[in-house]
């Protein structure tokens, strides 16, 4: 536990309680919960750190909107990978609604396409055409690099891009689709 002390903010550091149920981790990361967080952080975190700011975990057209009326530069569809919330609703059933509102937002404020990512449950190429069809700009992959991580080490991580690229190419084939423009 008091590996994580280091990393508390000052005065922060007597929340780490030895005797406490929770273990070190678990302190740790309830403690740095900032439940004050809302919607100004996006251009707080803008300019302070002159980067484009996604926000991720965006599951549906509201959220999706508010983001952008805060200025988010663009939206990760993500439900990351259902651990918070069991029984929520999966990625690729509110991607399309999320993709028609940030070109709803884009047309009524005369800006360029806001960009989508997306990610959750993807595990063969056919669900990453699936996704890009929808309407996403990049599809992510989660579990499926510590799987073959732990499997194979590096090599296992390879795999799963190779096999992945592959899939995704025959899906391709087999849909009549000779590039990544063809399928949106
Ligand atoms: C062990 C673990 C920890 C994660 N921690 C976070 C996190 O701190 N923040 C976050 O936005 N997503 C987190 N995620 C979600 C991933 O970033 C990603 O959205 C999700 O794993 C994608 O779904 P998939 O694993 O089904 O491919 C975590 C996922 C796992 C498996």
């Amino acid at each position: 536990m008091q590996n994580f002390a280091k990393y508390m903010n000052k005065g922060q550091e007597t929340e780490l309680k030895a005797n406490s149920k929770e273990s070190g981790l678990a302190q740790f990361v309830r403690v740095h919960k900032d439940n004050n967080i809302d919607w100004s952080i996006i251009p707080y975190i803008q300019k302070h750190s002159g980067l484009p700011v996604f926000v991720k975990g965006v599951m549906c057209k509201e959220d999706a909107r508010i983001a952008l009326d805060n200025g988010a530069d663009g939206i990760y569809v993500s439900n990351h990978g259902a651990r918070q919330l069991d029984t929520t609703p999966a990625t690729i059933e509110v991607l399309k609604e999320i993709v028609d509102e940030a070109s709803l937002f884009a047309r009524e404020n005369s800006t360029k396409r806001v960009e989508i990512l997306f990610d959750g449950g993807v595990r063969t190429g056919s669900d990453v055409l699936k996704a890009l069809a929808l309407g996403a700009d990049t599809v992510w992959i989660g579990r499926p690099v510590p799987w073959a991580l732990s499997c194979e080490g590096t090599k296992g991580v390879e795999n799963v891009i190779r096999l992945l690229n592959q899939e995704l190419k025959e899906a391709m084939l087999k849909c009549g689709c000779n590039s990544i423009e063809d399928i949106k």
